[in-house]
């Protein structure tokens, strides 16, 4: 719970003007990021509650600024391996898969996933699901087309995940971006090839306060990079609602700096990177 009354102010108008609730974000997190609001629109905390009351457009902004959107293509590598490597020869021989990207921001996540399940075969029998609480990150993601130069620098990423093996170092594939991406760096755009996109189904949903956004068990659930922002209480409410969506030994993928620390760490069984559901 914030301490400061003006803080709190602001924290009920979010949920009363607009269902959003920020009450269990990570208090350093959000007071971090309001500051930052507040020295760029050049308001103080009471004319910022002012202008999210009145202004609905304005307080949408607000809140795409307090929810990080930062993502790449690949983000960190040796996740993907594990994926790749530990999970989903598990899941060779099932006949429909359902992976959730919770928190999936602008869908590079998304057509990381897409595209290792086609190198590897599966994607046929997969069905993508990818949700974030920001409706302009999933137009993004939906249109799959980025600026080449803010992507260029995790093509590295690509080439690590989709040509090396760190398990054997004489294996060396050869898989070409234009297989994937068409980019035009004149003008500076990168777009996903049209037979990939559409792939996924994206949709509105709030962590904090909706149910399971597609009803079905999923054998991998990916929410990476989304929990740093919330706090304790919220995080193991969170990995309560993962867990009962997980399929019997489904898979839960957290960024590489979080993990599952608290009571319901027992209910999860930690292999490397990865969280496999227990069964009791
Ligand atoms: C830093 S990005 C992570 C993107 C991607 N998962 C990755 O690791 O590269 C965090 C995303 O979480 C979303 N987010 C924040 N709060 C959320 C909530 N309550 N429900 C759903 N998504 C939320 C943000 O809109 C943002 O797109």
């Amino acid at each position: 719970m914030f301490e400061d009354p003006d803080i709190q102010t602001l924290i009920r108008t979010f949920r009363d003007y607009a269902g959003y609730d920020f009450n269990n974000y990570s208090e350093k997190s959000f007071l971090r990021r309001i500051e930052k609001v507040m020295m760029d629109y050049k308001l103080d905390i009471r004319k910022l509650i002012a202008k999210v009351k009145d202004d609905r457009l304005f307080l949408e902004q607000v809140v795409r600024d307090i929810t990080v959107n930062t993502t790449e293509l690949f983000r960190d590598p040796q996740v993907w391996h594990a994926i790749k490597y530990r999970i989903l020869p598990r899941l060779a021989s099932k006949r429909e898969i359902n992976i959730w990207h919770a928190g999936c921001s602008t869908g590079q996540e998304v057509y990381s996933m897409i595209i290792l399940l086609n190198e590897m075969n599966m994607l046929h029998r997969c069905n993508i699901y990818a949700t974030d609480l920001n409706t302009d990150v999933i137009k993004t993601a939906q249109a799959g087309v980025y600026s080449y130069r803010s992507v260029s620098e995790y093509l590295d990423n690509f080439n690590k995940v989709l040509c090396e093996n760190p398990y054997n170092f004489d294996e060396h594939l050869v898989v070409t971006y234009e297989k994937y991406f068409d980019i035009n760096k004149v003008k500076d755009t990168f777009k996903i090839k049209r037979e990939f996109l559409n792939k996924a189904i994206f949709k509105k949903h709030d962590l904090v306060t909706d149910p399971n956004p597609f009803n079905v068990s999923y054998d991998i659930i990916l929410c990476r990079n989304v929990l740093i922002y919330f706090n304790n209480t919220l995080q193991n409410k969170l990995f309560i609602d993962f867990w009962n969506y997980l399929d019997t030994y489904g898979s839960l993928v957290l960024g590489i700096h979080e993990s599952i620390i608290g009571p319901t760490s027992v209910k999860y069984d930690k292999k490397g990177l990865i969280y496999n559901k227990k069964v009791f």
